[in-house]
């Protein structure tokens, strides 16, 4: 059996360290790529080496051009600049947005038949930039953030009741930005709710925390922002997608009238299978609930006219 190809742009924090995650699970063969010269080479040949004391045969092959990521099963996008302290997401949009342009334009042609994942900031915009340039179907254009801000979530709840993180099923939507929407009525520990676990005071905080999840590393770190958890929320969903498992995860999706929202990329829970998106999870959202999400969505939408602007569409 032929391994997987997976390609991961960008060889920085996100980048390798999720190259180095995907080669421990073992997901397939790997191609680091960056546009500064030795760079991933370098990186590709200390996480090859890692192989024989972590125990995976993927091959990693460090590259500056497209050559090698020929035919890749699957591509992640990371390339891009990242926040420093006192910086939003969406002032990352311009550079950003020609970074993912040029990336798009290249695997699109490379690479035709991959399934993207979009992690550069923001994040909701740059899915779209991708998906507007590759032109993929849109099952085959997604965007990780949702996975990553139900794990803070989760960790945050975990810490507050002494449970395990594995009781916890936390439930987030929305854009991946300060109006993001931690469901606390569909978070569950153990099948319970934890509006019924939590007073209302201490869970506004966790929503508050969850909310600012990315900014609280970026002030601790202060040269750049997260990177564990992101690549570890990558790898849940290339896992979903190589072992076709239709696992339910809050990722960007382009939605079409689900949730009420139109031609837009919007984290929202989707079903993740061997074809990428196979179906977007619809559930009853409270009044509360949804005026939330359009409000989130409304800011994404904000940022993609920038986009189309910027795009000349
Ligand atoms: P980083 O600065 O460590 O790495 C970015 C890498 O991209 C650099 O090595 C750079 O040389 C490379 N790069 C720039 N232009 C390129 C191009 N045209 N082609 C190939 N490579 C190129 O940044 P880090 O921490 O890895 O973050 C990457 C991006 O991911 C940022 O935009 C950040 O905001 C975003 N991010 C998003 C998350 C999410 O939840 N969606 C979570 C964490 C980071
Ligand atoms: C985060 O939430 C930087 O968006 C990234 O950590």
């Amino acid at each position: 059996m032929t391994r997987k190809k997976i390609t991961v742009i960008g060889a920085g924090n996100v980048g390798a360290t999720l190259a180095q995650r995907l080669a421990e699970k073992n997901l397939g063969d790997i191609v680091l790529l960056d546009i500064i010269p030795d760079m991933p080479q370098g990186k590709a040949l200390d996480i090859a080496e890692t192989g024989p004391l972590c125990y995976f045969d993927s091959a990693i092959t460090g590259t500056n051009g497209y050559e090698e990521t020929k035919d890749s099963n699957i591509v992640i996008i990371t390339s891009g600049v990242a926040r420093k302290p006192g910086m939003s997401r969406d002032d990352l949009l311009t550079v950003n947005v020609g970074i993912v342009k040029g990336v798009a334009e290249s695997v699109a042609k490379t690479s035709p038949n991959a399934i993207l994942i979009l992690v550069s900031n923001p994040l909701d915009a740059m899915t779209y930039v991708a998906y507007k340039i590759s032109k993929f179907p849109k099952h085959r254009v997604i965007g990780m953030a949702g996975v990553l801000d139900a794990a803070r979530f989760s960790a945050f709840i975990s810490m507050e009741l002494g449970v395990s993180v594995e009781n916890i099923h936390a439930f987030v939507l929305g854009g991946h930005g300060d109006t993001m929407v931690p469901s606390t009525r569909y978070t569950t520990v153990a099948g319970v709710s934890i509006e019924e676990l939590i007073p209302p005071e201490r869970l506004k905080d966790i929503v508050v925390r969850t909310r600012n999840g990315g900014a609280e590393i970026v002030n601790l770190l202060k040269t750049g922002s997260a990177f564990y958890a992101p690549s570890a929320a990558v790898v849940e969903m290339v896992e979903a997608i190589l072992k076709d498992k239709r696992k339910i995860l809050p990722c960007a999706a382009f939605c079409e009238g689900e949730y009420g929202i139109q031609n837009l990329f919007v984290g929202v829970p989707v079903i993740l299978g061997s074809n990428g998106i196979e179906d977007i999870f619809e559930i009853n959202l409270n009044e509360e609930e949804a005026t939330a999400l359009h409000k989130s969505a409304n800011e994404v939408e904000l940022l993609c006219n920038k986009v189309d602007t910027l795009l000349g569409h």
